[in-house]
């Protein structure tokens, strides 16, 4: 459920009409509804209750400051998998305490900066990984705090592209290898053990993936107590899908997933710490868009919007569906007909959707973009030089731009000269 409702025949964001605020700051922009981020955090904080648990929302699916406070002053955690990304949590008032670091690639500098402003835990990848964050919390005077992500080997059955825990895949150490590796990591001073750690991969659409990893991880926490590591806290990752496409099968719901997770580990009395980003932000923001034109092709209609893949990646990269839908809420029965809905950008790849049945639609018309909220904005980039687009967030009937558009001076004014020119 989100809080992107037509009322009196508007689409609406919580209690604002989203076509007042695009004729406020134009389009296109990325918009989010602080309700349904907030109810998103708390189905997984219902879904976990009666356990000691901490949900790190991570980070990368929507990063922007004023997202990152509106969750953290809820109580969750935050996991980042970046420098920058680290100090957009604390920026947004998150303690270290409750930040878990994971990525197969911390440098020794984005160690450092966490160890020194406060971190929960280091999710490790790898020996070599282990090997430098010891190094560092030694040359710090500090014992960081860690769990190994260990790859359990099962088949996410999602995307290709967004699928991380089968043995081909570049994420945690082999399973079978993990005795060695916990014991080497017991091993070194400047590292304090303090779990496990598991991440399958993304958009995941059926809970007996996570139900095969999780039983794998529950089998190796009891092995490692047995050969005397304290596990005491499990990182469960994140990786629950949404609905995408209203006319599929929803996916499990978190509710559903917490009953999975309390079942499958919950007699190892540990503390669940749970990384999920797509299922809080997702179905928490939209993309809208304005018309540019209505283009009559061969056999096929397209509506060209100001929105492209530069702004929305997604269908490019990964075939994703983003429901499509006029801002104005159209009559009940009318006329549909099929359109592409494609971008400006000077690419094939930047089509959003092909044949979608659309009522009528004509150049100045919104549209808005569904499921838009994770996955969306933070993987906009300049390309064709076109600026990235701003945020906005709603609360009840406010709202606010949480990310300004930059002007094209500020874009050009980027580049520099070199000497010769
Ligand atoms: N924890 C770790 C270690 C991760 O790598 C990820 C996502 C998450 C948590 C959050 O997963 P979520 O709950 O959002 O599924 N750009 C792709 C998705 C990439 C996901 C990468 N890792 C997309 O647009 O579909």
């Amino acid at each position: 459920m989100d809080h992107f409702l037509y009322q009196n025949g508007a689409l609406h964001a919580e209690d604002v009409p989203v076509a007042e605020i695009a004729a406020e700051i134009g389009t296109p922009f990325y918009l989010y509804s602080t309700a349904t981020l907030l109810r998103h955090y708390r189905l997984f904080e219902e879904a976990l209750s009666g356990t000691d648990h901490l949900v790190c929302y991570a980070v990368k699916a929507a990063s922007n400051i004023a997202i990152l406070k509106t969750l953290g002053d809820a109580g969750a955690g935050m996991d980042v998998v970046s420098q920058g990304e680290y100090l957009r949590a604390r920026a947004a008032g998150v303690p270290g305490e409750r930040i878990v670091f994971s990525g197969v690639g911390k440098t020794a500098d984005e160690m450092r900066v966490a160890l020194a402003g406060g971190i929960r835990q280091f999710n490790l990848e790898s020996e070599p990984e282990m090997e430098a964050l010891n190094a560092v919390a030694l040359e710090m005077g500090k014992v960081a705090p860690v769990t190994v992500r260990v790859n359990p080997d099962v088949d996410a059955r999602t995307h290709a592209k967004i699928s991380t825990g089968k043995a081909e895949n570049k994420f945690g150490i082999p399973i079978a290898r993990a005795s060695a590796v916990y014991a080497r990591a017991a091993a070194l001073k400047g590292l304090d053990v303090v779990g496990i750690d598991v991440h399958i991969g993304s958009q995941l659409t059926d809970l007996a993936p996570f139900e095969q990893a999780y039983a794998k991880v529950a089998a190796l926490a009891r092995k490692l107590r047995a050969e005397g590591h304290d596990i005491r806290r499990l990182d469960l990752g994140g990786g629950l899908g949404i609905p995408y496409d209203r006319t599929n099968e929803a996916p499990p719901l978190p509710v559903e997933y917490g009953a999975m997770v309390k079942r499958v580990v919950g007699d190892l009395g540990c503390e669940i710490q749970i990384e999920p980003g797509r299922l809080i932000a997702g179905n928490a923001g939209i993309m809208v868009s304005r018309v540019i034109y209505l283009k009559q092709g061969e056999g096929r209609d397209f509506l060209i919007v100001d929105a492209a893949m530069n702004d929305l990646v997604r269908p490019a990269m990964y075939d994703a569906l983003h429901e499509i839908v006029p801002v104005t809420e159209p009559r009940p029965g009318i006329e549909r007909a099929p359109l592409d809905v494609v971008g400006p950008v000077c690419e094939t790849g930047d089509t959003f959707a092909r044949a979608v049945p659309l009522p009528p639609l004509a150049a100045g018309d919104l549209v808005a973009f569904r499921s838009a909220g994770a996955y969306g904005a933070v993987m906009a980039s300049e390309y064709n030089s076109r600026p990235l687009i701003p945020e906005v967030l709603v609360k009840g009937d406010r709202f606010a731009v949480i990310r300004a558009r930059p002007s094209f001076d500020e874009m050009l004014k980027r580049d520099t000269m070199p000497a010769w020119l």
